[in-house]
């Protein structure tokens, strides 16, 4: 265990309520109506997955909002590193063990407020390669951790789903939260029956429950993932290494990491009652693309790309979503686009930010404690 700091009642109220306001504590912008003011000093945050691509950005962006953070990761990637700039942080801490340990949990779980779950096997590939592994934990160690939130004074869990879940959604409207779920992976099989689990519990349980459900993620983070579509697309045409696609013409949302941090945090900051057992589609109506339209834009940035398009793989997804409760209800928009990170990522690129060795591991390709 390395423990920095351990989180205490004070964290909950005490001389954290009273703390003048830090100068970074800002609003975010925050929809239609009004720009809510993402204000986290009141909360003790467990991040159950927070060295990942997406978990390393929201760490940091809840300690910049005013929230004591705990990480709970189990680093099967061997990503610790996604934290270290984190590690000096005096409302920063950090546990590495195994959200299927109990004791583990247990421990982490002290002085919380708040916790949110985003630690899985994350992606089609690498649950099918581990599937054992991945019911393990992306299933069992997921509603072990739910069932033991009840025994705690935790307000809020919110729970990392992921748009995959609507598999194959065709037709002239995209898929709201009420859309039938058609999964097309073991992955999305385990995030559906956790979310199932969760939502028969929802009204029963003390602390407040709330599903997300994330578009596909983009954009830089401390542990990048290049195994994503948009940072891989624009990485292979940048680097002329050659990209093939298959299925060009299948669609997928897309949202930045920090676009997705921001969602995290403003339920968060909502009255619990108001979320609990809702499920929330995040993105952007108008940020889903086509990979054809992934590749032309990287063209737009490149003298030339070297694609070939093909037929027939074996990821049949093709779905676009509906995000307009989320904008509705939280007034939550997106600050970042596609079109604004590939040419960031191409630029990244062009002045050495990652070699292409580091771009080759960065993905979930092989588990570190069994590999
Ligand atoms: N990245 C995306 O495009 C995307 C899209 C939709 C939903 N999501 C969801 O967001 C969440 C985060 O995704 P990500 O891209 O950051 O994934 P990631 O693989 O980068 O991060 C997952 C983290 O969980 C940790 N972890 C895995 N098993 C663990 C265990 N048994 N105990 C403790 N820690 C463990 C890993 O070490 C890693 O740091 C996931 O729940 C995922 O399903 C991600």
């Amino acid at each position: 265990m390395y423990e920095h700091h351990s989180p205490t009642a004070e964290s909950r109220g005490g001389a954290a309520r009273r703390a003048p306001r830090p100068p970074h504590a800002v609003c975010e912008t925050g929809g239609p109506e009004a720009r809510r003011e993402l204000d986290l000093r009141e909360h003790c945050v467990l991040v159950v997955g927070g060295a990942g691509y997406v978990g390393s950005v929201m760490a940091g962006r809840l300690l910049r909002h005013g929230a004591r953070v705990r990480v709970l990761d189990a680093l099967v990637y061997r990503n610790g590193f996604a934290l270290r700039h984190l590690l000096e942080e005096p409302k920063f801490s950090f546990i590495k063990g195994d959200f299927v340990d109990p004791p583990t949990v247990k421990g982490a779980l002290e002085g919380v407020s708040d916790v949110i779950l985003l630690a899985s096997l994350v992606g089609d590939p690498i649950c099918k390669r581990y599937p054992d592994l991945a019911v393990q934990a992306n299933v069992n160690a997921s509603k072990q951790l739910f069932d033991m939130l009840e025994a705690t004074p935790v307000e809020r869990f919110v729970f990392a789903s992921t748009c995959s879940n609507y598999g194959i959604h065709l037709g002239n409207e995209p898929a709201p939260e009420g859309a039938p779920l058609n999964p097309q992976s073991l992955y999305a099989e385990t995030k559906i029956e956790v979310e199932n689990f969760i939502l028969q519990r929802a009204h029963s349980v003390a602390f407040a429950p709330t599903v997300l459900r994330i578009a596909t993620a983009y954009g830089m983070s401390p542990r990048m993932r290049f195994d994503l579509t948009v940072s891989h697309f624009t990485w292979a045409l940048a680097a002329g290494v050659g990209l093939t696609v298959y299925d060009a013409d299948t669609w997928r949302p897309y949202c930045h990491v920090r676009d997705i941090s921001k969602a995290f945090m403003s339920v968060l900051c909502q009255d619990r009652e108001r979320v609990r057992g809702e499920v929330y589609n995040v993105g952007e109506n108008q940020q889903q693309f086509t990979k054809r339209m992934i590749v032309d834009e990287a063209r737009r940035h490149l003298e030339r790309v070297d694609v070939r398009y093909m037929s027939g793989d074996t990821d049949p997804r093709n779905y676009r979503v509906c995000f307009d409760k989320i904008s509705r209800e939280l007034g939550f928009a997106c600050d970042h686009s596609v079109q604004d990170y590939v040419p960031r990522l191409i630029e990244a690129r062009r002045q050495g930010a990652f070699s292409s060795s580091e771009v080759e591991r960065a993905g979930n390709y092989e588990l570190s404690a069994i590999a």
